[in-house]
């Protein structure tokens, strides 16, 4: 191969660009045809790139002018116009002022602009968003001409003033009129690459504090504080009082193997992993309570259903049998599931319609039983090696989900054997090997709720410390529970992240939360 043919077939791998970086020596070795080739396609080229410089020359120039121009556009607030009311969107009544509500009146809102959309230059509809509810506003003429307007993105910040105007075709039936308004923070054009379509999982989480702006994830976080509140108003209604138990703690109470540790003024401490046992102390205080904090958990897998950080809804009783502990945590998830639709209004019509009140009683059935179910329908301890599972076994969140999807109701599992359970729980008195202990499994989510009867005898737990090789002096407040005054007593506590998925049908417990805290992530 000669070097003409050589470097015509290095062009032919290398293209246009290698032809352009080449010197005039390097060109001359080229074949005749093949140069002939690449010289026109070059100015081709050339010319294809003076011509989008001259576009952006002119459209840099036009914009500019624009820019001038729009400086020159002052608006002025209309002093002869009424008063405008400051008002929340949320608040917003579609009906006439002689009916209480806002058609017809001048009001000044503030928010961000949700959306956008130019129909002229002199035609902008802008959707607004508070917080408590969006609406459509319409700016025209020399409102949309002024230099913030031309520059204005999405979550920007304003304030609009203007009459509200019943429109069908809008939500909600009104529209907002601007007559003037001011810009408070802008937002730059950026705002549009930063979240698009395709962005991944990751990419979301990072910016999070941009995305529980969007329509959906507002909606939850929303619905989030709604179902909070009917946890408390259930909690209120049947006379529990909250506690605040401290959350940096030097006792463990779920195992060892999920403990946060971390250096408390030079001495070891953990991250409460439950309130439980400081809600024990409470009840001779205060009889039945509750607290609603977060638990910490030094989770290794990372599914749909596990946080490092979730919130706990707990609460004890003294005086109790297991009978009545799981009538009350049967009680608890139906009465806030009807509070959650009475109170979700349209917000709940739009992620989950679907809610509807539980059948009660729940379903119960032993852990022994499930083993039974198991082993019947074919869910395996080791599907690859079809092993069934046996009495003892732990029967972890796959199995569990699908024998709890099989049933398709919610189920109250009981009677859990001791080696799996915790060191507090209560033995049952008819089976020692078993313990007076309940999951709530709720199909599409799994378990909900983890509860039990506690050790009450003081001998009973110093023998479980011991048989969990557990210091007892760190726990010398809990143990004298069980010394000045013991009782029946039980409790249980929610994940509330689990519940929320389960009412609002969120697939992923890190939607519902405002900024997730599991293993690999810590930010923002
Ligand atoms: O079953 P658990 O571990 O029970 C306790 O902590 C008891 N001390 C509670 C009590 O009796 N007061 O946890 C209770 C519930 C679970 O059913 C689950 O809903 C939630 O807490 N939970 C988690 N939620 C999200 N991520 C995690 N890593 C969770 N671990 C537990």
């Amino acid at each position: 191969m000669d070097g003409a043919e050589e470097a015509a077939g290095e062009m032919e791998a290398l293209g246009l660009d290698a032809f352009m970086a080449m010197d005039e020596a390097a060109r001359a070795n080229l074949p005749k045809s093949r140069l002939k080739k690449m010289l026109r396609l070059e100015a081709n080229a050339k010319k294809k790139e003076e011509k989008a410089k001259e576009q952006a020359g002119a459209q840099e120039a036009e914009t500019r002018r624009r820019m001038e121009e729009a400086e020159k556009v002052v608006i002025t607030m209309d002093p002869s116009l009424p008063q405008a009311v400051k008002c929340k969107i949320g608040k917003l009544k579609c009906a006439p002022a002689e009916d209480g509500g806002h058609i017809g009146t001048r009001v000044m809102l503030q928010g961000w602009t949700h959306r956008l959309r130019w129909e002229s230059k002199k035609l902008l509809f802008l959707e607004l968003r508070d917080g408590t509810g969006y609406i459509q506003a319409v700016m025209s003429g020399n409102l949309c001409m002024t230099k913030d307007a031309l520059m204005l993105n999405r979550e920007a910040s304003v304030s609009l003033y203007g009459t509200v105007c019943s429109d069908e075709r809008a939500k909600g039936g009104m529209e907002l009129h601007v007559d003037y308004w001011e810009l408070v923070g802008s937002s730059p054009a950026e705002i549009e690459m930063i979240l698009t379509h395709e962005s991944n999982p990751d990419i979301l989480l990072n910016q999070r504090h941009l995305v529980i702006r969007g329509t959906k994830a507002s909606a939850v976080l929303r619905m989030r504080s709604i179902i909070t509140q009917c946890f408390r108003e259930h909690f209120f209604a049947n006379d529990y009082v909250e506690l605040a138990p401290p959350t940096l703690v030097q006792t463990q109470c779920e195992g060892g193997s999920t403990l946060f540790h971390f250096d408390y003024f030079g001495e070891p401490a953990y991250l409460t992993q439950s309130s439980q046992l400081y809600l024990e102390t409470g009840i001779p205080a205060v009889g039945d309570c509750f607290c609603i904090l977060p638990s910490y958990r030094a989770e290794k897998s990372s599914t749909r259903r596990h946080l490092a950080e979730f919130h706990h809804i707990e609460a004890e009783f003294a005086f109790i049998d297991f009978e009545d502990l799981l009538q009350r945590i049967e009680y608890l998830i139906a009465d806030v599931v009807d509070r959650v639709i009475e109170k979700g209004g349209d917000l709940l019509q739009v992620l989950n319609p679907g809610l509807k009140p539980l059948k009660r009683p729940f379903k119960r059935l032993t852990y022994t039983d499930a083993v039974k179910f198991c082993r019947q329908h074919n869910i395996y301890k080791d599907e690859a090696t079809q092993t069934h599972f046996e009495f003892g076994d732990d029967i972890p969140e796959g199995p569990e989900r699908k024998m709890t999807d099989m049933i398709g109701e919610p189920i109250l599992m009981i009677k859990f054997p001791m080696t799996l359970k915790s060191f507090y729980m209560k033995r049952c008195p008819e089976d020692r090997a078993l313990t007076e202990s309940v999951d709530v499994l709720i199909p599409g989510v799994g378990e909900v709720v983890g509860g039990s009867m506690r050790m009450h005898d003081y001998d009973e737990l110093m023998e479980a410390y011991e048989r969990e090789n557990i210091d007892p002096a760190p726990y010398y407040w809990f143990s004298d529970q069980r010394k000045y005054g013991t009782c029946p007593h039980g409790g249980y506590g929610l994940g509330l992240e689990r519940f929320i998925c389960y009412a609002l049908a969120q697939h992923h417990i890190r939607d519902v939360c405002l900024y997730p805290r599991y293993r690999g992530r810590i930010e923002p």
